[in-house]
C-alpha cells in the first residue's frame, strides 16, 4: 500500500474535498469527531483529495488527516499548550491510569505489566478509566517508556514495586549496535489501541509519549532503576562516543515510536526524561540536549504540541525548553512563577502540585492547588498537573474533586 508521503505528496499540500470529508464522517458510526475520522481514514482505499488546489483521486493509506478542521483544537488542553486563551485551566494527571484506581487493579489482576501494554483491549480500557472517572482535559496513552525497547527485542521486564529490569545491560559498542531501529510493524498494538481510543475519546485529546534519551539510557546501562545513575554517568563522562551513539539510537527509537502514536491519532506528545535531573546544566547541554532536540525537531512537522518533563529538573528548565518543547513540565520543587523566569518566552508550562499533597486533608489540597493556579497565571499557557505521577495511595475521589476545583477556580477568574 502507498502512503501520501511515499507517493511524494507533501502533507501541507493536501486538502480533503468536502465530499471526502462528508464520506469519512458518515463512515463514523457514532459521531463525527475528527479522531474518528482519522481512524476511518486509515481504512479508506480510495479518496478524492485536492493537492495544491487540483482535484486528484488517491488510492492508498491515509495515516492522518491534518487538514480537516479539528474539534480537538478547541479543547482547553490543546489551547493551553498553544498559549491561546482557554475556557478554563485544563488538567490531567501523570499516571492518572494506574494503581490508585480500583478498576485498574481489577483489570490488571494476574496480568503482567508488559503483557497489559501489548494488549489493545487493556490499553483502551485502562486509558479510558481515568477519563470516565474524572473530567480530565486529556487522556494519556497507557503504556510504558520501555515498551518500544521490548518491541525491538530487548529482554526486559517491569517488576512490580521495582520498575523496568533489563536482562543484559548495555555497556559497550557491540551492545549499542544491537539496538535496532523501531518499525511501525513492531508495535501494531499501539496503532490498533490508539485507533480505538480516538473513537472512544471523542473530543478529549490523547497524549502519546516516549522516554527521554537519558532516562532510557539509564535503565539500559544500569540494568534497572538507580538513584544515582553512576554507571550511566561513567559512560557519559568517560566514553562520550559510545554515549552519543547510544543516545542517538534511543532518540531514533523515540521518534519512530512517537510518529506511530501521532499517525494513529495522538494529539500531543510528552517526552518523559524523568531521571535527567541528576545532570548539571552544562552536561545536559553537551550530552543530552542534542538528542532530545533531535526528537522534538523530528516531530515538529506533525504539528502536535510537544511536552518535555523530568523530575528535579529545576536547573534544566530553560534548556529543556530550548531542546524544542512547546510545553515545559515542572515538578513541585520550583514554583511556576519562578519556572516562567527560567524558560524562554514562547513556552507553556505544565505542573506542578506535589503528588504527596493529595494525601493531606482537602483544605490543604485546595489551598495548594489555588497557589499553583495563581503561579500558573504568570505563564503564557498553563496545563495543571502534578509535579510527578499520582501516588498509588491516592484517593481517586480527591483527584475527581481536584479536577472540578481547578476547572471552577479558573473559570471564576
Ligand atoms: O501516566 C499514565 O497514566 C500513563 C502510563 C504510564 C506508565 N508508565 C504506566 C505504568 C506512563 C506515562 C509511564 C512512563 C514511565 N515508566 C516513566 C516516566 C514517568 C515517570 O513516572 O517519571 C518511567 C520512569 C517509567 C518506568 C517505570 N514503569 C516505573 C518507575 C514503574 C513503577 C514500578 C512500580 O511498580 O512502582 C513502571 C511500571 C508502571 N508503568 C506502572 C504503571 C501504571 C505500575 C505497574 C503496575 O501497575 O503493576
Amino acid at each position: 500500500m502507498t502512503s501520501l508521503e511515499s507517493a511524494g505528496v507533501e502533507r501541507s499540500h493536501v486538502r480533503m474535498t468536502p465530499g471526502a470529508i462528508a464520506g469519512l464522517r458518515s463512515a463514523c458510526p457514532k459521531d463525527s469527531h475528527n479522531g474518528r475520522v482519522a481512524r476511518v481514514a486509515r481504512r479508506i482505499r480510495h479518496l478524492s483529495l485536492e493537492v495544491a488546489g487540483d482535484p486528484v483521486s488517491f488510492r492508498g493509506t491515509i495515516q492522518s488527516v491534518p487538514d480537516v478542521p479539528n474539534p480537538h483544537e478547541d479543547s482547553a488542553f490543546l489551547l493551553a499548550c498553544r498559549r491561546r486563551p482557554v475556557p478554563h485551566t485544563p488538567v490531567w494527571f501523570m499516571r492518572q491510569a494506574g494503581r490508585s484506581l480500583p478498576e485498574y487493579r481489577e483489570v490488571r489482576a494476574g496480568i503482567p505489566m508488559m503483557e497489559a501494554c501489548a494488549r489493545p483491549d487493556l490499553i483502551v480500557e485502562i486509558t479510558m478509566q481515568p477519563v470516565r472517572r474524572y473530567a480530565v482535559d486529556a487522556a494519556i496513552f497507557f503504556s510504558d517508556i520501555v515498551v518500544p525497547l521490548k518491541a525491538i527485542g530487548i529482554d526486559l521486564d517491569i517488576k512490580p514495586g521495582v520498575g523496568p529490569v533489563i536482562a543484559d545491560p548495555i555497556r559497550d559498542a557491540a551492545a549499542v549496535d544491537r539496538l535496532r531501529p523501531l518499525e511501525p510493524g513492531d508495535v501494531p498494538f499501539v496503532t490498533e489501541a490508539i485507533g480505538e481510543l480516538t473513537c472512544e475519546l471523542g473530543g478529549t485529546p490523547l497524549i502519546g509519549f516516549a522516554g527521554g534519551p537519558f532516562t532510557l539510557a539509564s535503565y539500559l546501562i544500569e540494568g534497572g532503576p538507580s538513584k544515582t545513575h553512576d554507571r550511566t554517568k561513567a559512560i557519559m563522562y568517560g566514553e562520550p562516543g559510545l554515549w552519543a551513539r547510544l543516545l542517538d539510537r534511543l532518540a531514533d527509537i523515540a521518534i519512530a515510536y512517537l510518529k506511530v502514536q501521532v499517525d494513529a491519532g495522538a494529539r500531543a506528545i510528552q517526552i518523559f526524561d524523568s531521571w535527567v535531573g541528576g545532570v548539571s546544566p552544562e552536561d545536559y547541554r553537551r550530552s543530552v540536549l542534542p538528542h532530545s532536540r533531535k526528537i522534538f525537531t523530528a516531530l515538529e512537522p506533525h504539528g502536535v504540541p510537544r511536552i518535555h518533563f523530568g523530575v528535579g529538573t529545576g536547573e534544566l528548565l530553560g534548556l529543556m525548553g530550548e531542546a524544542g518543547a512547546d510545553v515545559v513540565g515542572v515538578d513541585w520543587r520550583v514554583p511556576l512563577d519562578e519556572a516562567v523566569r527560567r524558560v524562554d518566552a514562547g513556552k507553556a508550562l505544565q505542573g506542578n502540585l506535589d503528588p504527596a499533597i493529595l494525601l493531606a486533608p482537602w483544605d490543604v489540597v485546595a489551598e495548594r492547588a489555588r497557589e499553583v493556579l495563581a503561579h500558573g497565571r504568570t505563564a503564557e499557557g498553563h496545563v495543571f498537573n502534578l509535579g510527578h505521577g499520582v501516588l498509588p495511595a491516592t484517593d481517586p475521589d480527591v483527584l475527581a474533586r481536584l479536577t472540578d476545583f481547578v476547572h471552577r477556580e479558573s473559570v471564576a477568574r
